[in-house]
């Protein structure tokens, strides 16, 4: 087909650089001035998510409609290695309010410690400001209704990177749901299995203490509970769950504060040498003096206090019952999920590092009431290697150039961050009490 040569996206537009420009400038000035200006983003929160994946990365994969205009850590030498990673020009703060004053961004990123979330992003609303927020959106009951009413009083508008959301896989499955192909949804069985290397990678880090990641509920799951509330494309109303520290924590056999020193490096089985990476030892080991944190905390800490064995039950307002669970001690990674529908069943299998099979690959059956199997792989060109899949690259694009559209819903704002979160509160709330929680009670939109 032949293109239209006027009709440019904003992204050709971008893509002729600055000569193209210069050129369209002289010859009618009004095309200079109709270039849309780069959106000026401050990141709070400079760890290896800040510093790549919204740093670097962010950078190489929309550069042309992003600047970022201010870093912000409340380690000064890790804010510090941010700076340098990201060419050394961008200035670095450890005061969040001192750098929105300094740098006036239009948005802020917020990618620090799951529990510190909601306070950086109800900040930045009442700046004047629209927050982007990583998942999961806030890990407490009161943090959930607090940016609730800030977002209504403030009137300013939030996006939550739900990055799995773009997955292959998912997106494919959100496809065939909406074409209806297996009719009306009964009920989803969602099984999440993390490996010995990166389950573990949970717990020697701040996502083993509760009150820094809310558990795993909040901080991993809240990806999975927001692909539930977009598939079902209905609310969750009540969580029944159950949790148990079954392999690290208190459970090892023994223990020191963290990998590098430890005494008993050559005994344990999930020793990690964190020497061998040049990018953890600048971001993390030469920043401990600041702040004490030890990126190869030991697993078998006495102070880890989330469950690594969770099972849970959602029910929605339109009548789907979701069983859903996590093991993060498992011998290989990957993801099992079934939808049941009044015409039929999808499976959706993501192998990720199992031994018996190629890395990365998803399967997906599609089988109709009385009629055979299909299995469709997901779409190859969805399928980049790097960053989850090619789901990063998408999410950054969807949120930056205004020429992307979103025909599978895959925006994600506060209703998403908030639905998402409230089922990992709920959760926690009901492995401790052992009731059933409704989402009202953690909280009201
Ligand atoms: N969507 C995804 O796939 C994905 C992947 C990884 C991480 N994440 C999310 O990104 C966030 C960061 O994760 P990470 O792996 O980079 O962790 P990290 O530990 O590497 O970085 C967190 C940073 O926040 C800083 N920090 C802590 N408390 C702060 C505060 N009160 N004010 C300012 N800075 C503070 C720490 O010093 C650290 O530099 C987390 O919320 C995590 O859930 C999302």
């Amino acid at each position: 087909m032949q293109q239209d040569q006027t009709a440019w996206t904003r992204r050709e537009f971008c893509r002729v650089g600055a000569m193209g420009i210069v050129g369209a400038a002289l010859a009618d000035p009004r095309a200079a001035l109709a270039a849309p200006a780069k959106t000026r983003v401050a990141i709070v929160g400079t760890g290896i998510r800040g510093s790549t994946t919204w740093g670097m990365n962010l950078v190489r994969d929309a550069g042309e409609f992003v600047d970022i205009v201010g870093l912000c850590d409340v380690n000064p030498d890790r804010v510090e290695v941010a700076r340098r990673w990201l060419g050394g020009a961008v200035p670095a703060f450890t005061g969040f309010d001192e750098m929105v004053r300094a740098v006036r961004p239009d948005r802020v990123i917020v990618t620090t410690v799951d529990a510190t979330h909601a306070d950086y992003v109800c900040r930045t609303m009442d700046f004047g400001l629209d927050p982007i927020s990583e998942k999961p959106l806030c890990t407490q009951a009161e943090q959930a209704q607090r940016i609730v009413d800030t977002e209504k009083r403030t009137g300013r508008r939030l996006d939550v990177t739900f990055n799995a959301r773009h997955e292959a896989s998912a997106m494919k499955v959100k496809e065939l749901l909406l074409a209806g192909e297996i009719g009306d949804l009964y009920s989803v069985n969602y099984e999440e299995f993390l490996d010995l290397d990166h389950g573990a990678s949970y717990f020697r880090r701040w996502h083993g203490l509760k009150q820094a990641s809310g558990t795993l509920l909040c901080h991993k799951a809240s990806h999975h509970f927001d692909q539930l509330n977009w598939w079902i494309d209905s609310d969750p109303v009540e969580v029944t769950a159950r949790g148990r520290l079954n392999r690290y924590g208190v459970n090892g056999p023994q223990r020191h504060a963290n990998c590098r020193l430890c005494p008993h490096k050559k005994a344990c089985d999930l020793y990690w040498d964190i020497t061998s990476s040049k990018q953890m030892m600048e971001l993390y080991v030469d920043c401990e003096d600041q702040d004490g944190y030890f990126r190869d905390g030991c697993l078998y800490r006495r102070e880890i206090n989330i469950p690594d064995t969770y099972s849970v039950q959602v029910t929605y307002a339109n009548h789907v019952l979701v069983t859903y669970s996590l093991n993060a001690a498992a011998p290989y990674e990957g993801q099992a999920i079934v939808f049941n529908g009044s015409k039929g069943r999808i499976d959706v299998r993501n192998y990720n590092r199992q031994p018996w099979q190629v890395p990365h690959e998803s399967e997906i059956r599609l089988t109709r009431s009385f009629k055979d199997s299909v299995v469709m792989a997901a779409d190859p060109q969805r399928g980049e290697s790097f960053e989850h899949g090619g789901a990063d690259q998408r999410i950054k694009r969807m949120i930056f150039d205004p020429g992307v559209a979103d025909p599978l819903a895959q925006r994600a704002g506060l209703k998403a961050g908030i639905m998402s979160s409230a089922i990992g509160i709920a959760g926690y709330t009901s492995i401790d009490t052992g009731r059933t929680v409704r989402i009202e009670e953690v909280v009201r939109l």
